[in-house]
């Protein structure tokens, strides 16, 4: 994808705060993670992965090494800046097996049913749209694929003046909707043998409790015998 067509994706002030805070932290090496997904995933040689939220793109290298040769993953973020760092970093590594686009949860830049595994990591809590971002990774993974994602729930529910703070969503918390609706979300976008994986004691972050855990779950896959 060319450079001009990367700035048209951009559109939202959500997305200008977020392509502002996380362009600012890519030189950083401050932890932008809340789990293990990349890790709990266990991508296999010759499986197409894709990463959603792929920051300075470190799980995009560590998938492409368990992939291999045959196989391919896809770092997909909003901010021009963790495009950038992730880009030559894999550049400097040699990784050839890897590919970073620029584009939002609600409309990811990948064609249908492309992805045997999509992880994502403390990413998810962003969208302004939780039905829109959870239906396209739907749509991008294979009949019978997976996914696995850690991620941010909030204790209770984010009081409305924050949830609407471009700034306060970009700091990873004011997005965040409860255990049960995340799970509700999950079950309606049709996804199947919902497994919690790992999940953190509650914490502070800006003005709420959160939690953090990885979830997994499946695409169903095909029916063969139904008939
Ligand atoms: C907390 S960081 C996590 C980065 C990486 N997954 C890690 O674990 O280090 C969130 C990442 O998601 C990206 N992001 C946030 N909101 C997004 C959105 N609405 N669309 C696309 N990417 C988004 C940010 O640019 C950032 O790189």
């Amino acid at each position: 994808m060319n450079a001009a067509t990367e700035k048209l994706l951009v559109s939202s002030a959500p997305i200008t705060a977020i392509d502002q805070r996380y362009s600012g932290l890519a030189e950083s090496s401050c932890c932008l993670s809340c789990g293990g997904a990349a890790d709990r995933a266990l991508a296999q040689p010759g499986e197409i992965a894709v990463d959603i939220g792929s920051g300075r793109g470190q799980d995009v290298i560590r998938l492409a090494e368990s992939v291999g040769p045959n196989g391919r993953v896809y770092g997909l973020d909003a901010s021009q800046g963790m495009l950038d760092k992730a880009r030559r970093t894999a550049e400097k590594l040699g990784v050839a097996n890897v590919e970073f686009r620029r584009c939002e949860l609600e409309r990811l830049d990948l064609p249908d049913a492309t992805a045997d595994l999509v992880i994502s990591n403390c990413t998810l809590n962003h969208a302004t749209d939780k039905d829109a971002a959870w239906n396209e990774i739907y749509r991008i993974i294979k009949p019978g694929g997976r996914f696995v994602v850690s991620d941010i729930y909030a204790l209770t529910e984010v009081p409305a003046e924050y949830r609407t703070n471009p700034e306060a969503v970009a700091e990873c918390w004011a997005g965040a909707i409860e255990r049960g609706p995340y799970l509700e979300t999950l079950n309606r976008c049709g996804f199947a043998d919902i497994q919690i994986l790992e999940e953190s004691a509650p914490y502070k972050k800006g003005a709420i409790n959160v939690a953090s855990f990885t979830v997994a779950a499946k695409k169903p896959g095909v029916c063969c015998c139904c008939g």
